[in-house]
């Protein structure tokens, strides 16, 4: 399963590639501000960070061509120009559908974002997406259950051999990340404190803390 990192903040994808090994990021407008930095610049320097490497970089075309397939598709032409790690990230309109299919034909890589549905799934993976992303904390904070909804699109992909990988969005903790990865999701995308929280565990302290005592109370040699 792929560990990708939700941000649009170099030095912290610096240090997650480091430290972690992530395989991918993915941005959007809401990142893209919390950087401070223009649009074309960050996610150009995102994008040079992966140079030279297979891992994908989700950029989200203008949220306000929602429903012009048109202009989603020439944005994306022009985003994916400028490295080829750029995935284009489109939302599950209409729109977005016909743009993923066009730009799909060709072979410029399609993130579906903002998938709240199966149906919706089914149809990024029938438009050829490269990934779909379903929001399971947003779908979780309007009270819809989530347990079921990874899976039933897992059992989609499967039932029809669709290629398209499942990009769990949204992800807020660790027992989040194993379910995913439980459902047989392709990735999870999380911020940088989520990871770091999940992949400690304050019995693995503890236990360090007994060890270190037991440690230093014998001898290492005779
Ligand atoms: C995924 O591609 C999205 O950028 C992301 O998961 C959005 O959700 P959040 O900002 O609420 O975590």
């Amino acid at each position: 399963m792929k560990f990708f990192l939700d941000s649009a903040h170099v030095s912290e994808i610096q240090a997650a590639l480091d430290m972690w090994q992530i395989d991918g990021v993915t941005t959007n407008p809401r990142h893209v501000q919390v950087s401070g930095k223009p649009f074309l610049k960050v996610i150009q320097e995102i994008g040079a960070l992966f140079k030279g490497t297979d891992k994908a970089v989700s950029v989200q075309t203008n949220p306000h061509n929602h429903n012009n397939a048109q202009a989603i598709v020439e944005e994306g032409r022009k985003l994916a120009e400028l490295s080829p790690n750029f995935v284009i990230k489109m939302p599950c309109t209409e729109a977005g559908f016909k743009a993923c299919y066009v730009l799909c034909q060709e072979g410029i890589r399609a993130n579906l974002t903002l998938c709240f549905s199966v149906t919706q799934a089914l149809q990024a993976m029938r438009m050829g997406a490269q990934f779909v992303s379903p929001f399971i904390g947003w779908k979780e904070s309007n009270a819809e259950e989530v347990e079921h909804f990874i899976s039933e699109i897992v059992e989609v992909k499967q039932n029809y051999g669709f290629q398209t990988e499942i990009l769990v969005a949204a992800v807020r903790n660790g027992r989040q990340i194993a379910e995913a990865a439980i459902a047989g999701a392709d990735v999870v995308t999380c911020g940088y404190d989520v990871y770091k929280a999940a992949f400690e565990h304050p019995y693995t302290d503890m236990g360090l803390t007994k060890f270190q005592e037991f440690w230093d109370m014998t001898p290492y040699d005779e």
